[in-house]
């Protein structure tokens, strides 16, 4: 394979730019193509079948593309449909959950873990399952929190209405003494302020973005397949519709609108 094709990364929208930041952090030299289903969007309320199904479109649109690697920056679409697309990709497919697990599963002192994800994420109990794969004895709370997905793209981070929801979300968990919560969703790193504040200093945040970042590099290094760095990235970014308030988000989320890192498109895109 050449080692200087692009990486290609998927969301239902605009909340995978969270892990498409900590790429371009992480793995400078590499070349992103990013498809984000703003048409589709929320998959987070959408059932199995569907999100398979946009997820599976999705991945042959970027595999047309010739990418080396497919990330999967959706939670939801990682928990309902990388198991059944990464048997059907001839290149590596890797999620967001099981990097966050592992990273969860190290940082409990009390084997007590909060999960917090959307309604798919939390009741495919996919972030349990390698938990308890890799913890047997831990146990894991899990916590839809629909409303910060919205809360988010309507800019409200550092608000009092935010901090309210963030608290009457969190109670439960932090009834059960967890120590460890696992932002499950690819708003919720960009609520990491208001989270900490409401769980307390001595919770442990695992942002599942960060930790498949680190997890791409190490399976890029591995098959000897990390880009050269001959010349400088010129990424692409597709968008099923809404171009308009994508960009306006990935100005507020990657270093310089992505622009530092080389050249930046942008295309509205039907699938
Ligand atoms: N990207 C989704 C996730 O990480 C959140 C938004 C949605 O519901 O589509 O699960």
């Amino acid at each position: 394979m050449d080692r200087n094709l692009p990486i290609g990364v998927f969301d239902s929208g605009v909340g995978g730019l969270t892990v498409v930041k900590e790429i371009m952090n992480q793995l400078p030299q590499e070349e992103i193509i990013y498809f984000g289903d703003t048409a589709r969007v929320p998959y987070g309320d959408k059932s199995k079948e569907t999100v398979t199904a946009y997820s599976r479109q999705i991945t042959r649109f970027l595999l047309s593309k010739q990418v080396k690697a497919v990330v999967v920056a959706c939670n939801t679409a990682s928990a309902y449909a990388l198991d059944t697309i990464r048997t059907e990709s001839p290149v590596p497919m890797l999620g967001v959950i099981e990097p966050g697990a592992k990273t969860a599963a190290a940082a409990t002192r009390n084997g007590r873990i909060g999960v917090i994800g959307t309604e798919g994420t939390i009741r495919s109990g996919l972030y349990e399952a390698y938990l308890r794969g890799i913890r047997p004895d831990s146990q894991v709370f899990g916590k839809a929190c629909p409303l910060f997905v919205p809360l988010v793209e309507e800019g409200w981070i550092e608000d009092d209405v935010t901090r309210q929801v963030s608290r009457r979300y969190l109670s439960e968990l932090l009834a059960q003494n967890v120590d460890t919560i696992v932002l499950g969703c690819t708003h919720y790193p960009l609520l990491r302020n208001v989270i900490q504040e409401t769980a307390g200093e001595a919770v442990t945040l695992v942002n599942p973005a960060y930790e498949t970042a680190c997890e791409l590099r190490r399976m890029l290094t591995d098959r000897g397949c990390l880009n050269d760095g001959g010349k400088a990235p010129a990424h692409m970014f597709y968008v099923s519709d809404g171009a308009e308030k994508f960009r306006k988000f990935a100005h507020s989320i990657l270093p310089c609108g992505g622009a530092e890192a080389g050249e930046v498109f942008l295309k509205v895109f039907s699938l």
